[in-house]
């Protein structure tokens, strides 16, 4: 089985103390953070911009992803790549030039994504993988840290791993939204690469404990 690798959301960290939040999963073992951008018209949610991405950027040496949950992604690229953003992910229900896109991001130095949602057709990357490095499969509605896993998916992200394996091995697949140490080994075995966790991760008392329980390392 793949080391699953494990990016803290920080949406569910207390940005009071970001600095603090961060070197905190920092020195519990996580590989990358994900930031989760929410514009209110594309999910029902406000948050981050690229001067938070900037704020965590100069406290951390860790990749940061920005998981654009927005209308206007190709307005903001440039901006998340400038603040420090190492990965870009653009929901494929939102862009219409895609190609131009993905791209873009390429060229500005960060790694494209792709994110779905739980309900959207496998069929739409069909022709988006040879222009990603990794696909976000959501499996929450997204806009809010802290909901349920939704079950369903499962069927989904299996036939992803298999799409993976059959047409694009190097494609790495993330998998976002209710993750925790109890569905993270049915994710590990369906060959997922990177789980992505908030409350999990932020919620827990024991952030080594948490990380290495996503893992599937506890002992
Ligand atoms: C949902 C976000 C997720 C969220 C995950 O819209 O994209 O990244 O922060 O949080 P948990 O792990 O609490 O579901
Ligand atoms: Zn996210």
């Amino acid at each position: 089985m793949r080391r699953a690798r494990i990016a803290p959301s920080l949406l569910s960290c207390d940005l009071s103390r970001l600095r603090e939040e961060i070197a905190s999963v920092e020195a519990a073992g996580a590989d990358l953070l994900h930031l989760d951008v929410m514009d209110g018209v594309f999910v029902p949610n406000l948050t981050f911009g690229p001067v938070l991405c900037a704020a965590a950027r100069r406290v951390t040496g860790l990749p940061i992803e920005a998981h654009l949950m927005v209308a206007d992604a190709d307005s903001l690229i440039e901006p998340f790549v400038r603040a420090g953003a190492t990965h870009v992910s653009v929901h494929v229900e939102a862009l219409i030039h895609l190609h131009r896109t993905l791209d873009r991001i390429r060229e500005l130095g960060a790694s494209p994504g792709i994110a779905v949602n739980p309900t959207t057709s496998l069929a739409t990357l069909d022709e988006v993988l040879p222009h990603v490095d990794f696909v976000l499969a959501m499996t929450v509605d997204p806009g809010f840290g802290g909901q349920r896993f939704i079950a369903a998916t499962r069927d989904k992200l299996a036939r992803l791993a298999a799409l993976r394996d059959e047409r694009a091995p190097h494609l790495q697949l993330a998998v976002d939204g209710g993750v925790d140490a109890d569905n993270a080994s049915g994710l590990r075995s369906l060959g997922i690469d990177v789980l992505v966790a908030g409350t999990a991760v932020f919620a827990a008392a024991d952030r080594l404990q948490a990380i290495r329980a996503l893992r599937g390392e506890e002992s």
